[in-house]
């Protein structure tokens, strides 16, 4: 469609013969073909070094979808992954929805627009933190099923998932194969981590899986990631050649079988399986998860570079990102449990889709680096250069081709070596890379890029800007609505029943609620009473309790991200006659992990048991109702179209009690800025913006005190709670609502409050790029100007700072700080040191000020030599508008 409304204006302009051959460019698809040998994935006969992320496309949407991948591309992104999600692309058994944020086809499309690969891990088991591994909770209940090993039915069932996602592919003609960007696929996800635990039949199952993948025929490569026995392409046959007595093995490759690949931190020393499959890195995680309850992990990039160019070092061709945007976990679809609604993961690109710097540029750099080696790298193979203790190169020549890298794997020291004739200083935990085995184009621990504090401004309910016009979300006039969400039953479905019900078998996960309710009579003077007071005991798999006495509360409790399971105890006050006892259990995000994980439960098991100073009474297994999900969700009072009775009117709403719904309107903020709302002032919920559920809230739940680092070193192996921030502070409070939620004029939101909050203090954000800076020091290796032509280098020796507005049409307005000499500090509080050249403002000012980017040479030729002997820093601070 673009294209013929593109070419059709064209017409107009240009000759009949240049718009067909426009046509023929911007049409173009052709087949590639897509193999592998034991050095790397080859496209159309050619050996290359590829460098990917994931995205994953539920977890933004569309309207941001080419912005994301723009973003990866100029990031030096080859590929880009992602899973697929079973569970929302079949949400009933047999039916199929794949609009929306769910359109795989138009994102796939999307990164082809883009000219970039698509690795599509299918699954269809996908662990990606995501509700119950990405298996639709149908699942099951299909009859005897039993997932993840040698089972009829879940095979079964697999398979028709899985060809349904290849037929999909094909039939819009998304393999390389066809001409489509997809170069490779993967089946299962990490089954190697826990087979042991399936036993024989695990074993059966991935042969399986494997085979049954390969049938299906795509024309390129599969991978399973963490499968160490994955199917070894090589088969052996026995030859006895005409006249020879002893039988020549020959090997004969099969084509397309199953390539083992590595996740974690670091996998420069992975091999795979077989000496005919290459190194590939399928998730390198730039940082990590967040849980509700915990704090927030990052990943340093000097670490993350450092073990990406490991990689590359050790003969490694393909390493992808998990993630390089991580997006949003929208409505309910954390895994978990108690996986945060933000799935920002320290990545690359941030939540809101915007860079984050250093971590973008840096890698950006990496990367360049990385392919000025790719003809080299894929030539020839690596030869191991000794540098001493925790040092190592590796070299890569053949003919005029040489690439090295050379690498200081010592978490203290920094290491001067001697390579190829030439000294080389190695920063402590840092690789060098050296695309002509002389010049140091890249260090890993040394960051030539610019620097990013985003920043996030609270618009509050309703500001006016100083020219008159609104520039915040208006909460309308009429302030919050609210509906009362009764306690205990009111379904008139509700099931009776003695004892107590596993949850997820019970509520299929319809709903993230469900209440166990049940009634006692009190004549006053049973065992289990002190007065008119008893102790109830409440044992549940998780993850949230709350009991009511009466319809009161009585008491609450939650499980953790390392642990689920609750165990309430809590003082209750019976009155003489009858009283209600009604349990609500909730789940946050069912589990996604492990062997068996399917079969983690949750809900209240019991016991239940009322306890006093002379007996108990045991409820576990009096009769219980149960009633699935609230009246709240039944009456659809998320969804804006509905108008419901239930509705209250009235400034005076209740604050800070359990079970309320709260209703407003509001305007979106102007412009075009990320928007997220801060719950702050809320307890635990659900909030919906025009009916879309934006996800669970909960900016009560505090991470632990301890355990978090001032700031991070990066030196030495990093894992997923080294570097932590936020401690004793709410893991999440800020929830990204996505531009295509919000509408112009007047938007609804709803919230579902299950603790207690006030809606008064929600306020609106929007996020924003703040200051840009740089830091680059008169001594760092000249990366930039290797990268640049002779003529250019001639003009321009030495060590450059660039700064760079982060969005199209922005230029550079002031610079806030700048500093030749010995300055201190971080983007936002730079201070002069005691060395500091006078000029340094007016120069970087002349040099900057009104261009969307410039680039100043860091030298006291440049600047003047305020205190000669000392290695000096340009430091620089700027805003853009
Ligand atoms: C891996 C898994 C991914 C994701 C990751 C942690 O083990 O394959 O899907 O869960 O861990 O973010």
């Amino acid at each position: 469609m673009a294209v013929a409304t593109a070419a059709a204006r064209a017409s107009s302009a240009v000759p009949l013969l240049l718009v067909l051959l426009m046509l023929c460019i911007v049409g173009a698809s052709r087949a590639a073909n897509v193999t592998y040998d034991h050095r790397a994935v080859v496209i159309d006969g050619v050996r290359r070094v590829l460098v990917s992320g994931s995205i994953h496309y539920p977890r933004s949407t569309p309207d941001m979808w080419p912005g994301l991948i723009q973003k990866a591309k100029d990031g030096g992104l080859d590929v880009i992954e992602t899973y697929v999600f079973w569970d929302i692309h079949e949400p009933v058994q047999g039916q199929y929805d794949f609009e929306g944020r769910k359109d795989l086809v138009g994102f796939v499309k999307a990164v082809a627009d883009a000219g970039l690969y698509v690795h599509l891990r299918i699954g269809p088991y996908v662990c990606a933190e995501w509700n119950y591994g990405g298996f639709p909770v149908w699942l099951h209940f299909v009859p005897g099923i039993k997932f993840r090993t040698d089972n009829e039915a879940f095979k079964a069932q697999m398979q028709r998932f899985t060809e349904k996602v290849v037929d999909t592919m094909k039939g819009a003609g998304l393999y390389a194969s066809q001409g489509g960007p997809i170069i490779l696929s993967q089946i299962e996800n990490e089954y190697g981590n826990i087979d042991s635990a399936y036993g024989s039949a695990g074993k059966a199952y991935m042969r399986w899986a494997a085979g049954m993948a390969i049938s299906l025929d795509t024309g390129v490569p599969w991978v399973m990631c963490q499968q160490s026995d994955a199917p070894d392409p090589i088969v052996s046959h026995s030859i006895l050649a005409a006249g020879e007595r002893t039988p020549t093995l020959t090997f004969v490759a099969v084509p397309r079988v199953q390539i083992n690949t590595c996740n974690g931190f670091y996998c420069d020393q992975f091999t795979p399986n077989s000496n005919s499959k290459p190194k590939l890195w399928t998730e390198n995680w730039s940082g990590w998860f967040l849980s509700f309850g915990g704090a927030v992990p990052y990943r340093p990039v000097e670490d993350l570079a450092f073990a990406v160019a490991r990689f590359y070092q050790r003969g490694g061709t393909f390493q992808n990102y998990y993630m390089y945007h991580g997006g949003t976990n929208f409505g309910r679809s954390t895994g978990g449990p108690f996986i945060a609604t933000s799935y920002d993961y320290d990545a690359p690109i941030d939540e809101y889709g915007m860079v984050r710097q250093p971590k973008w540029g840096h890698l950006r750099d990496v990367h360049k680096a990385i392919k000025l080696c790719e003809p080299a790298l894929v030539t020839a193979e690596p030869s191991f250069i000794s540098l001493g203790q925790n040092a190592e190169g590796h070299m890569y020549q053949a003919g005029s081709l040489c690439a090295a890298f050379l690498a200081n794997m010592d978490a203290q020291s920094d290491k001067t070596v001697k390579f190829n004739g030439n000294t080389y200083k190695l920063p402590a935990w840092s690789v060098s890379i050296l695309p002509d085995c002389k010049n140091v184009v890249l260090n890993t621990a040394q960051i030539n890029s610019q620097v990013t504090s985003s920043e996030i401004r609270n618009l509050g309910s309703s500001i006016q800007s100083s020219d008159g016009s609104s520039i915040a979300p208006e909460l309308d006039t009429a302030g919050w609505s609210y509906a009362i969400e009764p306690v205990g039953i009111t379904k008139e479905n509700a099931l009776t029943k003695p004892g107590l019900m596993e949850q997820i078998n019970t509520t299929a996960d319809a709903s993230d609620f469900l209440w166990y309710s049940t009634s006692i009579i009190v004549k006053g003077d049973e065992p289990y009473l002190n007065g008119s007071r008893s102790n109830l005991l409440v044992n549940s798999l998780g993850h949230v309790l709350q009991v009511y006495i009466n319809g009161k509360l009585a008491g609450s409790a939650k499980g953790s991200a390392s642990s689920s399971l609750i165990s309430l105890q809590t003082p209750v006050t019976l009155v003489p006659g009858k009283n209600k006892i009604d349990l609500l259990s909730t789940t946050v995000g069912l589990s996604n992990y492990g062997a068996f994980f399917d079969l983690v439960g949750a809900g209240v098991t019991g016991p239940v048991k009322l306890s006093g100073p002379n007996g108990a009474l045991d409820l576990s297994s009096t009769d219980w109702t149960y009633q699935i999900g609230l009246r709240g969700e039944d009456l659809q009072l998320y969804n804006p179209s509905e108008a419901s009775p239930e509705w209250v009117s009235d400034n005076a709403y209740p604050t800070n009690q359990p079970l309320i719904w709260y209703k407003t309107r509001f305007t979106a903020p102007a412009g075009d800025d990320p928007v997220a709302i801060d719950f702050t002032g809320m307890g635990k919920g659900e909030a919906w913006v025009n009916g879309q559920s934006i996800g669970r809230y909960w900016p009560t739940n505090l991470a632990p005190q301890s355990g978090c680092v001032n700031s991070c070193n990066y030196r030495g192996a990093y894992s997923s709670n080294k570097c932590l921030k936020k401690c004793g502070q709410p893991s999440q409070t800020l929830y990204h609502v996505p531009r295509a939620f919000l509408q112009s004029g007047s938007n609804d939101l709803v919230l579902f409050e299950q603790f207690g909050g006030d809606p008064s203090k929600v306020s609106f954000t929007t996020r924003q790029t703040g200051s840009i800076c740089a830091h680059v020091s008169e001594m760092h290796p000249a990366q930039i100007d290797s990268w640049i032509s002779p003529q250019q280098k001639m003009q321009r020796p030495g060590p450059a700072l660039r700064l760079e507005c982060p969005r199209e049409g922005q230029v550079i307005s002031n610079i806030k700080f700048a500093s030749f000499g010995t300055p201190s500090g971080t983007c936002g509080s730079y201070n002069h040191g005691q060395c500091s050249s006078s000029q340094a403002l007016a120069i970087v000012q002349k040099a900057c000020v009104g261009v969307s980017s410039c680039s100043v040479p860091v030298s006291s030729k440049n600047f003047g030599d305020p205190c000669t002997g000392v290695t000096k820093n340009l430091v620089v601070e700027a805003a853009c508008s």
